[in-house]
């Protein structure tokens, strides 16, 4: 697998953008904040609510964090206007993190405020062991800041993560939120799982130490294995569709919330699988990518991990197993 993924991603600068832009159709809802609401109002009837992402990261210049400021107020707006069920997900690198911490700091503020005033959850996402530390301190200092509507994501393929989600729950108690998933991002083998089964045991491992430690857990997975474990652990807990949370050391349920948690899954990615969780009553949440930087981003993340060429080429041979 990781030979075909090596061997895919190394024809893809050859191959011509119109080709690219046909399979990004699938993951990407569009380039512009109207396509993305489409395709959430389509999608609605499925029983999904949905997380925004506008597409990009790693701004070079502090001026270019002004376009994703602008461009996420006008997507909270979007989402109240239209009424959709949605929050929104960002990188802390587009608000110019790597530049000026404080300055990136401010501008994710802005947008968690006008978010809260919303009624709407800001998650940052997990970029790579670069900013992991960093990310979780802008998740602290928001909620010192009275912003309780901001979770960040953990990686479970990262040795730390253990100790993050002690660090996080001990640090917010019941308002610690979490997106946990393998992480996309191929770190070494000195910080990270490498190998499949192991990071299936790590992301395991970790849903169980979210749920326990009383944290709204958000599994953020297409593998069935991982799936699978995780709905046990949901029942071994006496968790589940349309039972009030019953952990004791959990914070009350929220609007815009499952009952401790959820399942997210990316647009264009296994969505019998999340149309099934869904019918069984379970809350699920769709990644909704969208932005005018589509090819740099799936550029990008084809060279960060040559497996998502290998799983994009699989669901155009084999569709079956993958329905948007
Ligand atoms: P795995 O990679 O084993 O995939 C299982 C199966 O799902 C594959 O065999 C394939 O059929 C299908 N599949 C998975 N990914 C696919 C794709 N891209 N295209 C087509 N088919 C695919 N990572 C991170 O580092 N930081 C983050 O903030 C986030 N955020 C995030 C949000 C959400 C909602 C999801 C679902 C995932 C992320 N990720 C992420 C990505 C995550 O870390 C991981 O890389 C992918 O989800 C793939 O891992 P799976 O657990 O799905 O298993």
């Amino acid at each position: 697998m990781g030979v075909m993924g090596r061997v895919i991603m190394m024809m893809m600068p050859i191959t011509p953008k119109f080709i690219v832009r046909w399979v990004a159709n699938r993951y990407v809802a569009g380039p512009e904040l109207s396509d993305a609401i489409q395709v959430m109002q389509s999608m609605q009837s499925q029983g999904a609510c949905f997380t925004l992402d506008v597409l990009g990261e790693e701004i070079t210049s502090l001026d270019e964090a002004e376009f994703f400021v602008n461009e996420y107020n006008r997507a909270v707006d979007a989402i109240v206007s239209e009424g959709v069920d949605a929050n929104i997900s960002l990188k802390p690198t587009a608000f110019g993190l790597l530049i000026d911490r404080d300055r990136a700091i401010e501008n994710i503020e802005k947008i968690t405020k006008k978010a809260a005033q919303n009624d709407i959850f800001v998650r940052l996402d997990m970029e790579d062991n670069r900013v992991t530390q960093s990310t979780i301190d802008i998740v602290i200092e928001m909620q010192n800041r009275g912003l309780s509507n901001i979770g960040t994501v953990l990686q479970s393929r990262l040795f730390r993560t253990g100790d993050d989600i002690e660090f996080l729950a001990s640090t917010l108690g019941g308002n610690s939120d979490v997106r946990i998933c393998k992480g996309i991002y191929l770190e070494s083998d000195s910080i990270a799982h490498t190998k499949y089964q192991d990071i299936v045991n790590a992301t395991n491992e970790a849903v169980d130490n979210l749920l326990d430690a009383g944290a709204y857990t958000a599994i953020a997975s297409h593998d069935i294995p991982v799936i699978d474990y995780s709905l046990s652990a949901l029942a071994k807990r006496e968790m589940g569709p349309g039972i009030e949370d019953p952990r004791q050391n959990a914070s009350e349920s929220r609007a815009g919330k499952g009952p401790g948690y959820e399942f997210q899954m990316l647009l264009g990615v296994r969505g019998n699988i999340r149309r099934k969780l869904a019918k069984e009553g379970h809350r699920t949440r769709v990644y909704i990518p969208y932005g005018g930087r589509w090819y740099e981003y799936s550029m990008r993340r084809l060279r960060e991990n040559p497996d998502v060429a290998w799983h994009v080429a699989k669901s155009i041979i084999m569709p079956w197993t993958n329905r948007r």
